[in-house]
């Protein structure tokens, strides 16, 4: 079988929102595969981060992919804000739309890829009749909301399964986690079927630094998918 290729992917939560576009360029030179922006509204989460005008100041900072994980109520209202910011990837929330195979069209139609994220509670079946509009499938290991909290060994089942669901489908879908993702646990999710794993806090917070911090996480899953 094929080495499924590990992305390692950054959430922006834990870094300096003094100076984004800086820490944009030391995640590019610390060898990470793209940067994902936890977008929160206050209201489908109980936190509020950034919108698309700052996503978009930071876009030349640096040359590496954007996605917006959109923790929002309503995301089909403002699609285009974030592509036209520069996200080439778009997740929504199963639970925040209330027509996702709309939404998801929506998002393909504008030119890019979309992504459905499911919340800890939500069953796979939620996403069973919509796997050929999907290019991207997030498993949240934690309740979205906040960085720094602990992962929820028990999605390790539900991860398992939705690499059943691609591969049966035959789409080429990335299977996604976020969520509590470190040292300690990306092996886990990794052997779980994850080939692309965020990681905030996991990063960020590593003692020898950022590079050092991707490396580790990135040869962690590459042991644990092989
Ligand atoms: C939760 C966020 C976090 C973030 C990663 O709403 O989506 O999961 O990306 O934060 P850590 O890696 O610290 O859990």
């Amino acid at each position: 079988m094929t080495q499924e290729r590990v992305r390692i992917v950054p959430s922006v939560l834990p870094a300096d929102f003094s100076r984004l576009g800086a820490e944009c360029a030391h995640l590019e030179e610390a060898g990470v595969d793209r940067i994902q922006w936890d977008v929160m509204d206050g209201v489908f989460v109980p936190n509020l981060t950034m919108g698309p005008d700052i996503i978009a100041s930071c876009r030349k900072d640096t040359s590496l992919g954007f996605e917006a994980h959109l923790m929002i109520q309503d995301p089909e209202n403002s699609l285009s804000r974030y592509i036209d910011a520069g996200c080439e990837i778009i997740i929504v929330h199963v639970e925040a739309t209330r027509h996702l195979h709309r939404t998801l069209g929506q998002i393909r139609s504008l030119g890019a890829k979309a992504a459905v994220a499911l919340n800890p509670s939500t069953p796979i079946s939620e996403v069973e009749n919509v796997v050929d509009l999907i290019d991207l499938l997030l498993i949240m290991t934690v309740n979205p909301g906040f960085g720094g909290q602990k992962y929820i060994k028990t999605m390790e089942p539900k991860i398992r399964s939705a690499k059943e669901l691609i591969t049966k489908s035959g789409f080429d879908i990335e299977l996604e986690v976020d969520g509590g993702i470190s040292s300690a646990t990306i092996s886990g999710a990794a052997s779980s079927g994850a080939n692309t794993l965020v990681a905030g806090s996991g990063l960020f917070n590593h003692p020898e630094g950022l590079r050092a911090a991707t490396a580790e996480l990135r040869k962690l899953a590459t042991e644990a998918l092989s």
